[in-house]
């Protein structure tokens, strides 16, 4: 099966705010992994999200999967938007990822050893690792048991910031 990533430093590249470069990266495949950066919850994401489902179906894409997050509220239309395409769609609402601290935006606190999270520490959130993600995104991507589903995804237990930070 043939992969191609799209981001703003790929050999085609993607940048969600340049419809230009849509149409290549859309060339050719049947479905699409839609992850917004920096927040689908943003002013304008979700009529963006519109315009790209058009493109897509334009594209002949017949299937996208789009990352959000779990209780965030401000992304929900942007999720409905691409519910409303007209193709097959599976939204995966996620909890936060594990990788936050080992590879993203907390790695550098952590190095530094101090943390600034919301709450008070004992906030819990249940993380997610994203290999566990992925195994559920490349099967909404390739079979069908997720089509025209919203999938709430977290991992296996609660974990306290607290905890997270020691
Ligand atoms: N992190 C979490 O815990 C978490 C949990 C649930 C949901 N989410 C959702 O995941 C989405 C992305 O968040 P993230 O922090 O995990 O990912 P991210 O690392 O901020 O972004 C993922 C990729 O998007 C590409 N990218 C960034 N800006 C782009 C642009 N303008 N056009 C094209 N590609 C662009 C980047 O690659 P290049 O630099 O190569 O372009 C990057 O590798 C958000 O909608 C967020 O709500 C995140």
């Amino acid at each position: 099966m043939a992969v191609r990533i799209g981001s703003r430093n790929t050999p085609v590249p993607f940048e969600w705010h340049d419809a230009a470069t849509w149409k290549a990266a859309l060339d050719g495949m049947r479905a699409a992994y839609l992850c917004y950066s920096p927040d689908l919850a943003f002013p304008g994401v979700p009529e963006l999200m519109g315009r790209f489902a058009g493109a897509a179906a334009d594209a002949g894409v017949q299937r996208l999967v789009l990352l959000s997050g779990r209780g965030e509220d401000g992304a929900r239309a942007a999720e409905d938007a691409v519910r409303a395409c007209g193709l097959e769609w599976t939204v995966l609402r996620c909890s936060w990822f594990a990788q936050n601290f080992s590879e993203h935006f907390l790695l550098g606190p952590v190095r530094r050893g101090r943390l600034l999270l919301p709450g008070d520490g004992a906030v819990a959130e249940p993380f997610l690792d994203l290999d566990d993600f992925a195994d559920v995104a490349s099967d909404a991507l390739t079979g069908e048991s997720h089509v025209g589903q919203v999938l709430e995804l977290t991992g296996p237990r609660l974990l306290t910031l607290r905890e997270v930070a020691r």
